[in-house]
């Protein structure tokens, strides 16, 4: 394994602990608000300690983008992490939710890991190494269009701007599809994708530590990543389209007719 997935992965599995430790007893654990439905917890925040104190501590020159203390340093690779996606369904105790930390050299994704500490499931993939789950090779699925796909989404529930745009959207999708799922983590959600389990996925107005491990797997394990338009810059849009091939093409072809100039930039 390459040696900073290994100890991204050493990462992963340290706040998969702490997040284990505190998810039979959810309703002692410290939250404070963030913004409008956004919530931080003490154990958000613990894990992002967690997961810093590990990668610092061999990597202390390469920037950092954490979800919760933000961006520090620069340089040619920095760390995206996630220390717990899927806060609402944690404190919930909804059993779904996951570690993400991708690594990114000179902008292109490079390493990345997203961590089910619940299922014990490890999602790992490195450029042009293949995608893993718990050292096993997973591939996208190979469904050859959109009819009798199985397709995620999360719905917009801080930022409800683009609300009645994204509900359009689903509309398109229930009618064509063998059904949606809204299971609340995303970088989870690209980690299915990647796995098969999920035929395709979108989601508008995410942030880069949802998704920068989860567009790794997807892509090392055979699939597509886009933006609404089916281009290459999610990173700067927030809203991604993943899937298989030819998935990935239906979804666009029935998302195209709600993009408003904003989206489709
Ligand atoms: C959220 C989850 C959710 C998605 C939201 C994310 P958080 O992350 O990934 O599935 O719909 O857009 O913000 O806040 O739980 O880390
Ligand atoms: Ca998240
Ligand atoms: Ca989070």
């Amino acid at each position: 394994m390459d040696p900073m997935l290994n100890i991204a992965v050493r990462a992963a599995r340290s706040a998969g602990r702490i997040a284990m430790r505190f998810f039979e007893r959810t309703d002692a654990v410290k939250v404070s608000s963030k913004g409008q439905h956004d919530f931080v917890s003490e154990v958000d925040r613990a894990c992002e300690a967690a997961i810093i104190h590990e990668l610092r501590s061999k990597y202390p020159s390469h920037a950092i983008l954490a979800e919760e203390s933000g961006a520090t340093g620069d340089g040619d690779f920095q760390w995206i992490i996630d220390p717990l996606d899927g806060t609402t369904n944690y404190l919930h105790g909804f059993p779904q939710f996951s570690i993400s930390i991708g690594l990114r050299y000179r902008g292109r994704l490079d390493q990345a890991v997203v961590y089910d500490p619940l299922r014990e499931e490890l999602f790992t993939a490195s450029h042009g190494g293949g995608a893993l789950l718990n050292d096993r090779r997973i591939r996208v699925s190979n469904r050859k269009s959109i009819e009798g796909a199985l397709v995620g989404t999360g719905i917009p529930f801080r930022d409800q701007s683009q609300l009645d745009v994204y509900l359009k959207m689903l509309g398109a999708m229930v009618r064509d599809t063998a059904g949606i799922r809204r299971p609340g983590s995303a970088a989870l959600d690209f980690a299915y994708v990647a796995a098969g389990r999920l035929d395709g996925f979108w989601e508008l107005q995410l942030s880069p530590w949802d998704f920068a491990a989860g567009a790794l797997l997807v892509t090392e394990a055979g699939g597509t990543v886009s933006d609404l338009a089916g281009g290459d810059r999610y990173f700067e849009t927030l809203n991604v389209v993943a899937g298989g091939l030819r998935v990935h093409q239906g979804m666009l072809t029935r998302l195209r007719p709600f993009l408003s100039d904003d989206l489709r930039a």
